[in-house]
């Protein structure tokens, strides 16, 4: 499966200024990437409009091919493929408990309450939270959130994953088991795209950079090789 960007334009309302300024891009399911790039450069802007939270005004973005619908069914299909773990994951959740949270997508995907539970408790061994799941979200702290939002993308059982910097608020211990979730999902066929500013964990981690400059795709390519800076 294929996430195409062509000539991609976003622009945030009552802002003149576009924050994505024609993004192309191709991503394949199984991939690695990292996305790089300075504070304000697009990075979130593009997840966002990877899962139709925000719409280009210019461009498409293409699924397997097919351009997007922007209606009910159309970002429903898109959403079912592509899931985004936001900056912030107070951005993300809002249920009662964490248990509640992670169940809330795969009971949207129309699924039955037997089946989200299996899903709740499959992705919370995953992203290690079984102890958690009666817990209110706002009793949390910062990196169990972000396990916690992580867990509620994974139950829809994306082919597409944007993690935003998740690993920023991670100790130096949950670092490298988010790290291994996300390696894991990657073995599994799922391409997952991690907005970092660890240039050092972009280049041991990913399979490919992008690095965005100004809302447009300024260098991409394998870490490492000589060709990919020039
Ligand atoms: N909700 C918003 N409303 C208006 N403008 C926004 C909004 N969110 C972001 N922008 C603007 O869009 C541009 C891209 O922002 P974006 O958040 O995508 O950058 P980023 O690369 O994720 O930055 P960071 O590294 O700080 O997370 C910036 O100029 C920013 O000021
Ligand atoms: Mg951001």
């Amino acid at each position: 499966m294929q996430l195409t960007f062509i000539d991609v334009h976003v622009r945030y309302p009552g802002l003149d200024i576009s924050a994505l300024n024609g993004v192309n891009l191709e991503i394949n399911t199984g991939e690695r990437v990292a996305l790089v790039g300075r504070n304000g450069s697009g990075k979130s802007t593009l997840m966002l409009t990877a899962n139709g939270i925000l719409r280009p005004h210019q461009g498409a973005l293409l699924l397997d091919g097919r351009p997007v619908r922007y209606d009910r069914s159309g970002l429903r299909e898109l959403r079912r493929n592509v899931g985004v773990v936001f900056q912030n994951p107070d951005d993300q959740l809002f249920s009662a408990s964490v248990y509640q949270d992670i169940s809330l997508g795969p009971l949207n995907l129309g699924l039955t309450q037997a089946e989200a539970h299996r899903r709740v408790q499959e992705v919370a061994e995953f992203c290690g939270l079984q102890e958690l799941l009666d817990r209110p979200t706002h009793a949390l702290s910062g990196g169990e959130k972000t396990r916690a939002a992580l867990a509620g993308v994974l139950a829809m059982s994306p082919r597409f994953l944007f993690a935003d910097e998740v690993t920023n608020s991670l100790d130096p211990w949950m670092r490298p088991q988010v790290l291994e979730i996300l390696d894991r999902l990657a073995d599994s066929g799922c391409a997952v795209i991690l907005a970092t500013h660890d240039w050092a964990l972009a280049s041991a981690w990913a399979q490919r950079v992008i690095w965005l400059e100004g809302g447009s795709v300024f260098r991409q390519g394998k870490p490492g090789a000589s060709s990919w800076l020039t």
